[in-house]
């Protein structure tokens, strides 16, 4: 009998190869859900030393260890998503085109190494790890800043933001010209995965700029302008989370646009005013699922 336990007990910590306590990346396609551990990552075939001229989380040329992001994805069941929403730990969302993925920039899931620590990140007391979607060729797929996604827990297909939260839509009766509507995409882009629009998006890393009261009511155009390229020169103080947005990641016409979405989207929920309950957490159910750790 005793023997019959221990060979289970065995059998059991067979199964789970050095599991415990250890971080994992969770991936949702095809409506099924895996968990593939931090080791068995590295031990796959197709990992890789990848060296990144220009970091975006670091500032500077890093090498890293890394799986293909698309082989990852190919292994699971096929998923229709336009979108893989790529979920860091600190409520981060990135919402990354499949078209963004499969094209000319190529992504890789960067993994530290227990026994090779990365440093740092500039400004904080925590790396990178232990995931980070990082690119080769960022500038053929003109890959944002915001889509290096560090301390991720995962990837999971998605709807794009347009079609999750129409309340993101610019009003139907703006010209298709009007910089709002650039404004828009280059919101969902760079601004969206920290920062929610009367409780449209899921990210939480950052406050929601529509409610309860607009960021547009006390920002000033070039107070709006100076805070997105460089938040420090705005004020400043230990905590300060957000990061600037230099002119080759956002340029001045997407920054004016993005003011202009900005704007625009505040005077439509003042419009639609009573309809709508700016006390209500209009997202509570997205902040429980939320994975944070
Ligand atoms: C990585 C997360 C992140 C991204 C991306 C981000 N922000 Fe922020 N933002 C924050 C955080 C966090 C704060 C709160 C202040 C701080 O800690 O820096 C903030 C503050 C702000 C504020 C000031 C709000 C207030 O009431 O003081 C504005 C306006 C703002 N962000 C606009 C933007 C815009 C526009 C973009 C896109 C171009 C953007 N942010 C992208 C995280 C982010």
């Amino acid at each position: 009998m005793r023997c019959i336990l221990l060979l289970l007990l065995l059998a059991a910590l067979a199964a789970s190869p050095a599991r415990a306590g250890e971080p994992v990346l969770t991936i949702t396609m095809g409506g099924t859900t895996a968990q593939v551990s931090r080791s068995e990552l590295l031990a796959r075939r197709d990992a890789a030393t990848v060296s990144v001229p220009h970091d975006s989380a670091y500032g500077r040329p890093m090498t890293y260890r890394a799986v293909p992001l698309r082989a990852l994805l190919a292994e699971r069941p096929p998923s229709a998503a336009d979108t893989i929403a790529a979920r860091a730990m600190d409520g981060f969302v990135s919402h990354l085109p499949r078209s963004l993925i499969d094209g000319a920039a190529v992504p890789w899931v960067a993994i530290e190494e227990p026994a090779h620590p990365w440093p740092n990140l500039p400004g904080q007391s925590v790396s990178a790890g232990p995931f980070y979607l990082i690119w080769q060729h960022p500038e053929r797929g003109h890959v944002s800043s915001e889509q290096w996604p560090y301390a991720l827990a995962g990837f999971a297909e998605a709807a794009t933001p347009a079609q999750r939260w129409p309340g993101l839509a610019v009003d139907a009766l703006e010209p298709a010209d009007a910089p709002a509507r650039r404004g828009q995409a280059v919101f969902a882009v760079n601004c969206l995965p920290c920062h929610r629009l009367a409780g449209s998006g899921e990210g939480v890393a950052g406050p929601d700029l529509l409610q309860p009261m607009p960021a547009v009511t006390y920002f000033t155009a070039a107070g709006l302008r100076a805070l997105i390229r460089n938040p420090a020169a705005v004020r400043t103080w230990p905590a300060q989370r957000m990061p600037g947005f230099a002119a080759d990641v956002v340029s001045d016409t997407d920054l004016d646009a993005v003011i202009a979405y900005l704007r625009a989207q505040a005077t439509r929920s003042a419009a639609s005013g009573a309809a709508s309950h700016p006390t209500e957490p209009a997202n509570g159910k997205n902040l429980s699922d939320q994975t944070t750790r």
